[in-house]
């Protein structure tokens, strides 16, 4: 089993040489670690799977950048960001301090899970243990740094991006409909960065040992190393780095996870609960974005949630559902609409008044959503329930009454 490879190596080595990595970049300069960040291939893990060097190519040459790190972490499954900074904060705050370095940010976020007290409480006590190191980049590179901790607004539409800067602002957490994409115009109509926590704290990393060692890990597409929450019904669930590429999901339940506490596998949700979820006999399937997208799902936040066989369907359908309907900021209505024409259907399913048609009906309004929606809720709403539908029909028309009754057919 692979483990401690790299980011959970930095972290139990403890801080080390005070910010060594950041002086490094500053001693040889922008561009180059400009050339790191490009060899490394790195991409963001914050759940878009956006190639980072290629979103700060849009802002390169721009003044007056923000730097936003996202640590709002709201996709329920994922909880890696939360060890970062409650065990890490150190490299996470290198990461940010080298990330303001290379983006001429002055002004510098971190929106923080107003949950997570523990991290919050960790991420202000770093900014006092490094209060030194901070005075030395402002006094050698930029006297104007300022790092402002804010907290969450507590719903899981401010991971978004858009919604992430409107609740900064102080306004609603609506998403922007994009483009203007945030690096044109985010923070007070300001070219804007926004950045997972993870992705940011990689930058140490590239910057000690090379972008060409950190792609030296991985698979094409997918560089470098990744942490998995892993949850569930598995035995030890946790937070685990794992090379990308190189493990299947079979390997991480009976690796990292001990295997399971019950009975066997149903279904796994690979990437939090707006990725399509994979059956049993798909678990070969390699860890990594390119290997999930060839079967029709994603990585996400790689919030990796394993569902046994005592576990029915149309139950998680409907907690998903709810959670959506509950979550969309309403702004738009394919989303707001959808999310409760999704959930009641569900309902009705799940109460035993449901009829066969609302499957079709129910793929085909999350289809509508994604295909309308604003921002990325409503456009991945239908993912995890339509894919139940399709891995598991039985579990949905076990509930159908005119199916039940010998009435229904096609489905099956
Ligand atoms: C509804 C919604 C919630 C999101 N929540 C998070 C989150 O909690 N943390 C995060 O980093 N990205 C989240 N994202 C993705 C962000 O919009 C954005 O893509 C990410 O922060 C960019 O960072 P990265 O390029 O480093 O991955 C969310 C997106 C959506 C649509």
């Amino acid at each position: 089993m692979q483990e401690h490879l790299f980011i959970k190596k930095f972290i139990e080595g403890g801080p080390g040489p005070e910010f060594g990595n950041l002086r490094r970049a500053v001693e040889v300069g922008r561009n180059a670690c400009h050339e790191e960040l490009e060899r490394s291939q790195l991409v963001g893990r914050g759940g878009a799977g956006f190639l980072t060097a290629k979103k700060w190519r849009f802002v390169r040459d721009k003044d007056n950048t923000v730097l936003i790190c996202n640590g709002d972490e709201g996709e329920p499954g994922t909880f890696k960001d939360r060890y970062i900074m409650e065990n890490g904060a150190f490299m996470l705050l290198e990461g940010m301090l080298i990330s303001a370095f290379m983006l001429k940010a002055s002004d510098v976020f971190i929106y923080i899970r107003g949950e997570y007290q523990e991290s919050i409480e960790a991420f202000r006590r770093c900014l006092d243990d490094y209060s030194a190191e901070l005075e030395w980049y402002r006094s050698a590179i930029d006297p104007s740094l300022d790092i402002t901790v804010v907290i969450g607004g507590g719903a899981y539409v401010c991971g978004d991006e858009t919604s992430l800067i409107n609740s900064i602002e102080g306004r609603r957490p609506n998403s922007r409909i994009k483009p203007p994409y945030p690096a044109e115009k985010g923070f007070k109509d300001r070219p804007t960065i926004v950045n997972n926590i993870e992705t940011l704290s990689n930058l140490p990393l590239i910057i000690r040992d090379g972008g060409k060692n950190f792609a030296s890990l991985g698979v094409n597409g997918s560089r470098g190393t990744k942490l998995i929450s892993l949850s569930g019904k598995v035995k030890n669930p946790g937070v685990y780095e794992i090379e990308m590429g190189k493990l299947s999901f079979k390997d991480i339940i009976e690796g990292f996870g001990g295997g399971m506490r019950d009975g066997k596998v149903k279904f796994v949700i690979p990437g939090g609960i707006s990725t399509q979820v994979l059956a049993a006999d798909e678990l070969q399937v390699k860890v990594d974005y390119d290997s999930l997208r060839t079967v029709g799902t994603s990585l996400g936040s790689g919030a990796v949630i394993v569902a046994d066989d005592g576990i029915d369907a149309v139950d998680v359908a409907c907690n998903v559902a709810d959670f959506f309907m509950r979550e969309t900021c309403g702004i738009c209505f394919p989303c707001k609409e959808g999310n409760r024409q999704i959930h009641y259907l569900l309902e009705q399913i799940r109460q035993g008044k449901g009829e066969k048609h609302y499957l079709e009906l129910i793929k085909d309004v999350g289809r509508t959503a994604c295909l309308a929606a604003r921002c990325g809720l409503g456009q991945a709403c239908g993912n995890l329930v339509g894919s139940l539908i399709d891995k598991f029909p039985g579990d949905f028309l076990s509930r159908i009454s005119d199916v039940v009754n010998g009435n229904g057919g096609g489905y099956g």
